[in-house]
């Protein structure tokens, strides 16, 4: 049976570089994301990703290559671009205020407030509004709303980012390592997000290490980053952990550190 054509890519980087002084962080490295499919950024420590997903986020720029968006090639010169476009990154750090509630968080910065007469207070009932309709769609009901988030548990403080990150409506999220700290079950439930954010048609772009438990269950493909270049890139339903961690670490030695 033939597969059902690709979508085009929503959003290619082509040919990239990056040095830090001595460092060749990436080197002629290309990736596609097209929306509806979660795709799975592995490699071993060092290998790149996270320097690959702050040159998608417009956080760092490339000394070499081209960012397309839609198929068109887009000038990117800050993250505030990159937003622009409907592409939102969640970090590795969350950068979440531990004192601040779930409401506060998820409009961080980007509070709606009432016109200036009243002092551009911020409109905590319409902020609330809109955060228990983002976190009902996302299937979040049981976060509190008013609990400083630095009370929650890892998974609900990666929850709550996620969901920050939606909030405007992208059309492509990055999420670099979202389950480092979780416990399995949280993980699940996070993986479960991600799956319901490519199925609303969005571009997502997932760096992970738990090839087995998270990236072969959560992705639709792989691609695998080594010392700061494309190493492979698999169909997450057609290969083996073995293959991919293969892959990552160069070689055979892989087999017996995958077990
Ligand atoms: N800001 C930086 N300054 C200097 N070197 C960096 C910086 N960021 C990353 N690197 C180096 O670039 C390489 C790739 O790092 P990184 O993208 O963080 O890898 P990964 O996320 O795959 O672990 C590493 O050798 C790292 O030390
Ligand atoms: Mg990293």
């Amino acid at each position: 049976m033939q597969p059902p054509p690709l979508p085009d890519p929503i959003l290619s980087l082509r040919h990239i570089s990056k040095s830090f002084g001595g460092v060749k962080a990436l080197q002629d490295v290309s990736i596609e994301l097209r929306p509806g499919e979660t795709t799975a950024l592995v490699g071993d420590n060092g290998a790149g990703k996270s320097t690959l997903v702050k040159v998608m986020s417009g956080v760092l720029r490339p000394d070499e290559g081209q960012y397309l968006f839609e198929g068109r090639e887009v000038p990117v010169n800050g993250p505030r671009d990159v937003a622009r476009l409907g592409v939102q990154t969640v970090y590795q750090d969350l950068a979440l205020c531990n004192n601040l509630d779930a409401v506060q968080n998820l409009f961080l910065g980007r509070e709606r407030t009432g016109p200036w007469w009243t002092g551009f207070r911020v409109r905590r009932a319409e902020c609330e509004r809109r955060a228990r309709d983002v976190l009902r769609r996302m299937r979040l009901d049981s976060i509190a709303l008013d609990r400083p988030v630095g009370a929650m548990s890892g998974g609900q403080r990666q929850n709550i980012a996620i969901a920050r990150s939606i909030l405007w409506e992208p059309k492509v999220v990055l999420l670099d390592e979202p389950t480092a700290a979780l416990s399995h079950s949280a993980a699940e439930q996070v993986g479960a997000l991600i799956n319901g954010l490519a199925s609303h048609g969005l571009a997502v772009l997932v760096i992970s290490h738990d090839i087995h438990n998270f990236v072969l269950e959560n992705s639709d493909r792989i691609e695998v980053l080594r010392l700061g270049k494309n190493a492979a890139h698999f169909r997450s339903g057609e290969v083996t952990g073995e293959q991919v961690v293969n892959a990552m670490v160069g070689g055979k030695e892989g087999v017996n550190s995958a077990a």
